[in-house]
């Protein structure tokens, strides 16, 4: 079989681990790909948002199933698309994967079929939307409507930072054109909790839960990034909340989602926050997280393509997926200056770091001597697996020291307050 992947990063290149465990799978493409996934795929230089020349590809290639993994090629109808030329694929077609693409249309949704979430109100008038922060109570949440590669939130303490907010979003083109409307929201406190989840719009079968450390420094500090390291299960996601969650806020979701003529198929993201209140959704994404997949995949002990097979067929069932007992640690490894200006071009050492741990490229290319050299903000992940998470800790952290690159950051505390159950 000949798989497509549309998407170039650490999580496109867990997934095409993950699918090549598969004798079945033969030859995977990738689009654009990276140099790590260029080890195991055949890569072309076409961007995931050129949806005409990913078309062209497919039709020139034999494709027998295609996984679209990133945000914005499903938004943009990738998947309807392929569908058209009678590819089977993974992931949400463009309807669908509004749950993402419209903060507003997923806020709407929840509040129409009672899933738990922030309070809220959504303007796309700039003056009215400063009369109401004038009387709000603070700190409160700006959320741009579109896609903003996860920096499109912004938390503020006082009505004069929400102000220079709101009009830099709305008026100021911020965020583009996914500020021009924008959500404002109730801030929640409480950890959080990332759930992936397969479903073929009918049901939906969670994954093992997972933390992400969104923030660009220790101690939680510095600036929102795209991920900086996860590790997988998240021991505060306890049975007894995950069999809320399920009743509460996936099963409705997807229900939601069928009766809007919408059916979800793929991966449904569910960013949660575990509030003294109960859980309650702080955002939907429509693909795997990034670098969630790096720590969650790995604990996959069934066959992933089959699972997505059955999701495309609608033929999912719980029996399909089953993870193993043991605990992930993925540490991000990025250019220093990450999330606002780095370098490039720099050689990367691995040192022996891929003898104890496995090595996701984020942002890696191949300079003319064949060698690896930095290519992005993130570059790359350092999984480990352990039978428990302080092992995990230790041994991905242990890898990821051995990595040396010009400028290259890490956070030195991912895991540390799950592992002080904080
Ligand atoms: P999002 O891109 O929606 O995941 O938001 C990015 C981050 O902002 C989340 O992971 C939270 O840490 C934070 N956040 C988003 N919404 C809220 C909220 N209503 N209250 C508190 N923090 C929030
Ligand atoms: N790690 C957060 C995301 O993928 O959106």
């Amino acid at each position: 079989m000949n798989l497509l992947i549309v998407g170039g990063g650490g999580r496109e290149h867990a997934i095409i681990r993950a699918l090549k465990k598969n004798p079945e799978v033969e030859l995977v493409y990738a689009l654009p790909g990276n140099a790590g996934i260029g080890q195991m795929a055949e890569c072309h230089p076409i961007p995931a948002t050129d949806i005409d020349a990913i078309v062209d590809f497919a039709k020139s290639h034999k494709i027998d199933f295609a996984v679209v993994a990133q945000d914005d090629p499903l938004a943009l109808g990738c998947v309807d698309r392929l569908n058209e030329l009678g590819i089977p694929c993974f992931g949400p077609d463009a309807k669908a994967a509004q749950i993402e693409a419209s903060k507003i249309f997923s806020k709407n949704l929840m509040k129409k079929y009672g899933i738990p979430t922030a309070a809220y109100e959504t303007f796309s008038d700039c003056e009215k939307a400063v009369d109401y922060l004038k009387t709000a109570s603070y700190p409160i949440v700006l959320k741009a409507d579109g896609l903003a590669l996860g920096k499109g939130v912004v938390i503020c303490q006082n009505f004069s930072e929400a102000e220079t907010e709101i009009r830099e979003m709305m008026l100021g083109g911020k965020f583009g054109k996914s500020g021009a409307n924008v959500v404002i929201e109730e801030f929640l406190e409480g950890p959080e909790v990332t759930v992936l989840s397969f479903t073929d719009g009918k049901t939906v079968v969670p994954m093992v839960s997972s933390m992400d450390h969104k923030r660009a420094l220790d101690g939680d500090k510095g600036l929102n990034t795209g991920g900086m390291g996860v590790i997988a299960p998240n021991p505060l996601y306890t049975p007894e909340i995950a069999e809320r969650c399920m009743k509460e806020i996936f099963v409705p979701t997807i229900e939601a989602m069928r009766k809007e003529g919408r059916p979800f198929k793929g991966c449904l993201y569910f960013g949660l926050m575990l509030t003294k209140n109960g859980p309650k959704v702080i955002e939907y994404n429509c693909r795997f997280g990034d670098p969630e997949a790096q720590a969650v995949l790995p604990l996959l002990k069934s066959d992933l393509f089959n699972i997505m097979r059955a999701v495309e067929t609608e033929t999912l069932s719980p029996s399909m997926v089953e993870f193993e007992k043991a605990s992930t640690c993925c540490v991000m490894i990025a250019s220093g200056g990450y999330p606002e200006k780095y370098q490039k071009g720099f050689a990367i050492d691995f040192g022996a770091s891929e003898e104890t741990a496995f090595v996701y490229h984020s942002g890696t290319k191949l300079n003319d001597e064949g060698k690896f050299v930095t290519n992005g903000g993130r570059v790359l992940g350092v999984v480990a697996k352990a039978d428990t998470l302080e092992n995990a800790i230790s041994k991905s952290y242990f890898a990821a020291n051995q990595i040396t690159f010009e400028g290259k950051h890490m956070r030195t505390d991912i895991g540390q307050r799950a592992l002080k159950g904080e």
